[in-house]
């Protein structure tokens, strides 16, 4: 309030040493006065209400290696007055001296006959610190030193406090602090590092795929894939919408067109849906309900250079002996992250979850490169028992369910889904047609129940997981 008062009458502080307490005679120029003084300087400045600059000294004062020289005399000198003079006494041995004077000026004093050291900076306690400040008015500057608010309270939403309440503002610079636990998704983090033992061998390695953006739009998450505008999985019952802000940017003119037109009116040797497109769908923003919305950016990214954009790659043309360059390189990808769904949760189900995606694009590719693949996948985490089963995704043909029988549950666990990409999807991208894409992408909850003989997802998912569990079980190693 000293501060603000003087700041309001006075319009600067030049020097806060001149600050008089209400009540004292003299100023607040002692240190201990002006550390109080930085503490209420640094609590205004974080409300924006003064600006301040420091000023400081610096002295040099003794270290109490120096003190206990000044009063002892130097190490040196201790040895030497410790030794008999030549021809006089019994010699003295290194363990006796060491005795007499102590360690340290044994050792010192025998060596160099001074140490740098005897001064130094504060910490070694060698450097007292004098300051001051000089303060101006900050922008939100007032005189009152109310608080403002740290949290919006039901409370302040119904009385309408909140409208002319002032709040405290985050403090984007501060670091937090680790709180030494573990959660589950360390684990897949953990794997990030180093996911090739899963996935291939020596040359086979899989580059990850940026998946940051757990909010996607309706084109990326759907439209790109060629689900139908229609489809049930769109409906609110099943996807998380967003409404702030509305609407997401638009995607590339050129490639947006031959989307909607392979939807509306197909293309590409496919008769599409010939239903209506709407623009509004595709605009709309929601969480991602699976990592495949980036496996579409990829392979948009992936197939840059077959649409003739100049783009720097320079692997060499995976094309057939004798043909020119079409701009297609194969790419090996993977990701593992976070999708959400809006699901009853049961002992199997969860509204968040983590997927584990691959894509390999490669001329030539089959079914059976797929389930071959996936077959080694699943045995490397220790689940021998897979089965495959006919399935329906709009972005693949043909699609297979993939499950595992979990012991415990004594069933089989639907565990992933997986596919050849269709043309639909591929060739608006700009794939040339003989360029094979397929993808899968699991679940890293239920794969891990299985492995670990759990029971309930919940166990290691969600507000219901105990911390710990969590602590006290062994890190997966899926
Ligand atoms: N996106 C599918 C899912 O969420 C998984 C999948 C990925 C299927 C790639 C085929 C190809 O279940």
């Amino acid at each position: 309030q000293l501060i603000l008062d003087t700041l309001h009458s006075h319009s600067t502080i030049p020097d806060t040493r001149s600050l008089v307490i209400p009540g004292q005679s003299e100023p607040a120029a002692s240190q201990d006065a002006q550390i109080a003084v930085l503490g209420a300087l640094n609590s205004l400045l974080s409300r924006d209400m003064v600006k301040f600059e420091t000023h400081e000294i610096v002295s040099h004062v003794l270290t109490p290696e120096g003190s206990q020289i000044a009063v002892q005399g130097s190490h040196e000198a201790r040895v030497w007055s410790a030794l008999p003079a030549k021809g006089e006494g019994a010699p003295v041995t290194p363990v006796q001296l060491k005795k007499q004077v102590g360690d340290e000026t044994a050792k010192v004093g025998q060596g160099r006959a001074f140490k740098n050291g005897w001064i130094g900076k504060e910490g070694d306690g060698l450097v007292k610190l004098g300051q001051w400040f000089t303060v101006q008015k900050g922008p939100d500057f007032s005189t009152s030193t109310a608080k403002p608010e740290t949290d919006l309270t039901v409370d302040m939403l119904t009385s309408g406090a909140w409208k002319t309440s002032t709040f405290k503002k985050y403090n984007f610079e501060a670091e937090g602090s680790s709180n030494g636990r573990w959660f589950f998704t360390s684990p897949a983090q953990s794997k990030r590092r180093n996911p090739q033992h899963l996935l291939g061998n020596g040359s086979e390695s899989f580059a990850e795929m940026p998946t940051a953006s757990f909010v996607e739009s309706g084109f990326w998450c759907f439209d790109a894939l060629f689900v139908p505008q229609q489809h049930p999985a769109r409906d609110l019952q099943d996807t998380f919408y967003i409404s702030d802000p509305p609407h997401s940017l638009h995607p590339e003119p050129e490639y947006y067109k031959r989307v909607s037109t392979v939807h509306e009116h197909g293309g590409f040797g496919s008769t599409g849906y010939r239903a209506p497109w709407s623009h509004e769908e595709t605009t709309k923003l929601l969480l991602r309900t699976h990592t495949t919305a980036s496996s579409a950016h990829m392979l948009y990214k992936l197939a840059a250079k077959c649409r003739g954009e100049d783009v720097e790659d320079d692997r060499p043309a995976a094309g057939k002996e004798g043909k020119k360059d079409d701009g297609f390189r194969p790419a090996k990808l993977f990701s593992i992250d976070r999708v959400f769904r809006n699901e009853t949760t049961d002992a199997t189900h969860l509204a968040e979850f983590h997927q584990v995606e691959g894509v390999v694009a490669d001329r030539g590719l089959t079914l059976a490169d797929l389930i071959g693949f996936m077959k080694v996948f699943f045995s490397k985490m220790g689940i021998k028992q897979v089965r495959f089963k006919p399935a329906y995704n709009p972005y693949t043909e043909p699609s297979l369910e993939i499950f595992a029988f979990h012991p415990m549950l004594d069933r089989w666990v639907e565990v992933g889904n997986s596919g050849m990409f269709r043309p639909e999807m591929l060739e608006p991208m700009g794939f040339p047609k003989d360029v094979r894409v397929h993808g899968w992408g699991i679940g890293l909850e239920r794969p891990t129940m299985i492995r670990y003989g759990i029971n309930n997802i919940r166990t290691l998912m969600g507000h219901k997981t105990s911390i710990e569990y969590i602590e006290d079980s062994p890190a997966p190693m899926l």
